[in-house]
């Protein structure tokens, strides 16, 4: 895998456009598998995880075409239920796509999902939806068979244990189609649950309810094209938010929808960053300014602490004066940054779920391995922020969710190169590669 060096130190300054939220493209893509016409889909982000989920729906018989003009995706012709094992195991949304499978060719076929190693991750909840919904469920060795009934998916009342996302999107996507009305109680409420409503409402589909604690679905059997455009990054806006918070930078990212990363907003301001907002960009300054711990931060559901900054976050921790508990509700192991933070000189010692880290005043350059993907861009965040050179190892991981990070980042005067594979780095200040 390709490399980043980065020489640390460097304040930045300018702006940054975000690219649109991976999280939603992948639910937008599988639901577009929905309609009986053409669909295009705008500012999908150029991912390996985007990849991955086009070449699924072209495996199962569809055609995809990006342009300038956006994704146009036409499923029209889709005519395997089938995923094979490899594409399954290439990320954990894979499995998002079932629900409409299910109701264009009445059954598929799928193996456990792969995706980032960040602890347990189970899909009995996307099973019991889909049980719930009337489908039999058969499963063998690796394989899972979902198939629905004959006359078809029936609407329910559906009470998820957990809020989970993927779950969710599931039941959406399957129960817009089922004869009748679904109620979801005990959803999630993440805005790109809210973004595939709408996705699905554009179809023709009847979803309400979505970012409340009951989504009601009615389904209709047939649905349409559309042309839409799926909302910003709120994961990436938050990495940078906090590139120019370590960096004790002023910077704007523009294409931000301000109440999505509100939560972040409110907690760097309480750390004594600026952040200043406008109609859909954010400025933060943190230049010449006393910066302190964020003290207790939990990952939540939404609109709790996003799991997805939480390692990022833990980066800035290292740079601020105080100490920081912060605690990981989400995932069960999603603290594989720590011991390559440590190698950079961060003070951090972990007891269950909750990181505590102890700010200091210098992370010193070194090589350090990207695990999965937030844990690589807290890396780089780190990277930024450390004296000296950082190389940061397999950051294949990082592309699963960055769209031109290193580009993006040098625009904004990081000292960031990529270097491929096969070329030899040697660690010097001098000279990084
Ligand atoms: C989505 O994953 C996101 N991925 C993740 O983003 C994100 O971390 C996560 O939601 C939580 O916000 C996409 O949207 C593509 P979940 P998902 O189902 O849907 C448990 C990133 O970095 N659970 O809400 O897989 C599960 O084990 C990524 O961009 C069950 O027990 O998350 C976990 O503890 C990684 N049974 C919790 O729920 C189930 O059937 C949350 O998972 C499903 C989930």
């Amino acid at each position: 895998m390709d490399k980043f060096v980065i020489s640390g130190w460097d304040q930045l300054n300018g702006k940054v456009r975000i690219h649109g939220a991976k999280n939603s493209a992948l639910p937008l893509l599988a639901a577009s598998i929905l309609a009986e016409e053409k669909v295009v889909i705008r500012d999908v982000p150029n991912l390996r995880d985007v990849r991955a989920m086009v070449k699924i729906i072209t495996e199962l018989g569809g055609t995809v075409i990006r342009s300038s003009e956006g994704m146009q995706i036409n499923t029209v012709h889709l005519n395997s239920g089938t995923i094979p094992k490899k594409l399954m195991q290439e990320m954990r949304s894979s499995i998002v796509i079932c629900g409409s499978i299910i109701n264009k060719i009445g059954w598929v076929k799928v193996s456990p999902p792969g995706g980032c190693a960040i602890g347990n991750r189970p899909i009995d909840l996307h099973l019991k939806g889909f049980k719930k919904l009337g489908c039999e469920i058969f499963e063998k060795n690796d394989e899972i068979l979902i198939k629905a009934p004959k006359h078809g998916l029936k609407g329910a009342k559906i009470e998820l244990d957990y809020p989970s996302v993927g779950a969710t999107e599931n039941v959406m996507m399957a129960a817009a189609q089922a004869k009748g009305t679904t109620e979801i109680y005990n959803p999630a409420k993440e805005p790109e649950i809210q973004d595939l409503a709408n996705f699905i409402n554009a179809l023709g589909g009847n979803v309400k309810g979505a970012g409340t604690e009951k989504i009601t679905i009615e389904g209709k059997q047939s649905m349409q094209g559309t042309d839409y455009r799926i909302i910003p990054d709120r994961i990436v806006a938050g990495t940078y938010m906090l590139a120019g918070a370590i960096t004790r930078s002023e910077i704007t990212l523009t294409n931000v929808v301000p109440e999505h990363i509100r939560g972040l907003a409110n907690l760097l301001e309480q750390c004594g960053v600026q952040v200043i907002f406008g109609e859909k960009n954010v400025t933060i300054s943190a230049k010449n300014r006393n910066i302190v711990s964020p003290k207790h931060v939990t990952t939540q559901p939404y609109p709790g602490f996003p799991t997805d900054m939480q390692p990022q976050l833990l980066a800035f921790s290292c740079f601020t004066e105080g100490t920081s508990f912060i605690t990981e509700k989400i995932f069960d192991g999603r603290f594989n940054h720590v011991p390559e933070l440590r190698k950079l000189g961060a003070k951090i010692e972990v007891k269950k779920q909750t990181a505590k880290v102890t700010g200091v005043s210098v992370l010193s350059g070194t090589v350090v391995e990207a695990t999965d993907l937030r844990a690589g861009a807290a890396l780089v965040l780190a990277a930024l922020g450390a004296e000296g050179v950082t190389v940061i190892e397999n950051i294949d991981h990082i592309e699963r969710g960055h769209e031109s990070f290193d580009e993006d980042l040098k625009s904004l005067g990081a000292n960031i190169l990529r270097i491929p594979k096969n070329q030899i780095t040697h660690l010097s200040n001098e000279n990084a590669y």
